[in-house]
């Protein structure tokens, strides 16, 4: 389904400068099998749950509960943000035909269009409902606390905004997704009667694509999600190897780490594929939050981490990839290339010669050509890279590929010492929000904060 080639990675092929030996692998053998152990050991104290969500037994429900919501609107509207948002996105546009939410009805089999709406501008919810019809248009509210500020008042805006078109029947037009126990969602759930789905405890936002965080808005647009998950299973076996040579998410994890710690902190991620674009935005947010972190597991600081970026084939090949080739030797690229990309020629033009050799050839080969390119002129530029090639593109494929890349982070997470799990600088940001909107309880936060600002010197330049 997937091959992990990371023959760029190595020192015999790039040189010693930024590439890693045989030795220095073979040299993780031991802590990648005790690494193992850590997680078996957590998995079975229920501290790994995202591990079983492809096996998860409930998806019928799931469809069902997609397949009613597609009977019945011609919108869905994802509110989320953070991993409560990053996975539907990536899954649908690698899975979606392309311009989904420009398609006919009938081209689009009678399912919803689907929007993301991940921010709060304004500009982007006013300028998105104001194209929609309400009475045709349902909310997916999707928040594993139940209480972010960006979802909670995107809920309010759609809530009054469905209330002013169709009354009292209002609820019909909301899901909620959100913690089985916990949050203001769960207590509206409770209260009100909204439908709901749980997100299981344990699995945080950024692992919760196999949920219905995930699946549910996949599933009403019609994404196989028995697929996607049946994909993940299949390669689950060989993810949990304890076998470093043997396990993708393991030997990447290690390619990373020994390239991180030899000053390669920048991890590049660039898919050669429109419908793989937002898989890279997905894994920015789970290798970032994951494994950016001030403390230690022993409560030491260490400010760790490396640094996502994302970048498209060929798009950025004209935009990042002079800085790859030439720029500071800080950088690991991963390429995404995948088998099974429409067969589109480029036309013969024997009127103009200089472009006649193009002819008969199709896109597909032309990008394919490209990433190769790419990345052998990175390898003879002494610059370290990796390719993950999906052999057949589909559902399958990219459940893997999603599910491969989460063992990495949390295996890898284990490598730079840090709970893989938690997201303390992402609360900070979100305490002090609170603090400056007025939350009961939370001012504090900004009072520290006025106190701090009065103390400095603030240098700030007009331009008129
Ligand atoms: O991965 C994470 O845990 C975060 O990105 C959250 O998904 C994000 O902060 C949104 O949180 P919540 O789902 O609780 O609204």
């Amino acid at each position: 389904m997937l091959t992990f080639d990371y023959t760029h990675m190595m020192s015999d092929v790039i040189g010693d400068r930024c590439g890693i030996t045989e030795a220095e692998l073979e040299r993780f053998c031991g802590p990648v099998a005790k690494i193992d152990e850590q997680l078996r050991a957590a998995y079975d104290k229920g501290e790994l749950p995202f591990y079983d969500l492809p096996f998860q037994k409930g998806v019928k429900a799931i469809v069902e509960l997609a397949d009613d919501l597609a009977g019945r609107f011609d919108n869905l509207l994802v509110l989320g943000i953070g991993g409560s948002a990053l996975g539907t996105t990536a899954v649908a546009t690698a899975l979606l035909p392309t311009h989904w939410n420009l398609l006919s009805t009938e081209s689009r089999a009678g399912r919803p269009r689907l929007f993301v709406l991940d921010n709060v501008d304004p500009a982007g919810i006013e300028g998105t409902l104001s194209l929609l019809e309400p009475e045709r248009t349902c909310f997916c509210v999707i928040s594993k606390s139940g209480t972010t500020v960006e979802t909670m008042s995107q809920f309010l805006f759609a809530r009054e905004w469905i209330k002013n078109a169709v009354g009292d029947k209002y609820k019909d037009h909301f899901v909620m997704i959100t913690d089985p126990e916990t949050g203001v969602l769960r207590q509206l759930v409770d209260d009100e009667g909204y439908r709901s789905c749980s997100v299981p405890p344990g699995v945080g936002g950024r692992f919760s694509v196999f949920t219905a965080v995930g699946l549910l808005p996949l599933a009403a647009t019609g994404v196989d999600i028995e697929k996607l998950l049946a994909g993940a299973a299949t390669i689950s076996p060989q993810l949990r190897s304890p076998d470093l040579f043997a396990n993708p998410a393991y030997l990447n994890g290690v390619l990373q780490y020994v390239a991180f710690g030899k000053g390669m902190p920048i991890s590049v991620m660039m898919p050669y594929s429109d419908q793989l674009r937002d898989v890279a935005d997905w894994y920015s947010q789970l290798w970032a939050e994951s494994l950016g972190k001030k403390m230690d597991l022993n409560g030491k600081s260490v400010h760790t981490g490396p640094t996502p970026v994302k970048a498209l084939g060929a798009t950025d090949q004209h935009s990042q990839l002079q800085l790859y080739m030439e720029g500071p030797f800080d950088k690991v690229v991963t390429f995404l290339a995948t088998d099974g990309m429409a067969d589109t020629v480029i036309p013969a033009a024997p009127d103009i010669p200089e472009l006649d050799y193009l002819g008969g050839q199709s896109f597909a080969s032309l990008l394919a050509s490209e990433q190769r390119a790419t990345a052998v002129a990175l390898a003879r530029a002494g610059r370290p890279n990796c390719t993950i090639h999906l052999n057949e593109f589909g559902p399958e494929a990219v459940g893997a590929l999603l599910f491969l890349f989460e063992v990495q982070t949390v295996f890898a997470g284990a490598l730079f010492g840090v709970d893989p799990l938690d997201q303390p600088g992402v609360e900070a940001g979100k305490n002090l929000t609170y603090g400056f909107m007025g939350r009961p309880g939370f001012a504090s936060f900004r009072e520290e904060v006025e106190d701090w600002e009065k103390l400095i010197k603030t240098r700030a330049l007009v331009v008129d």
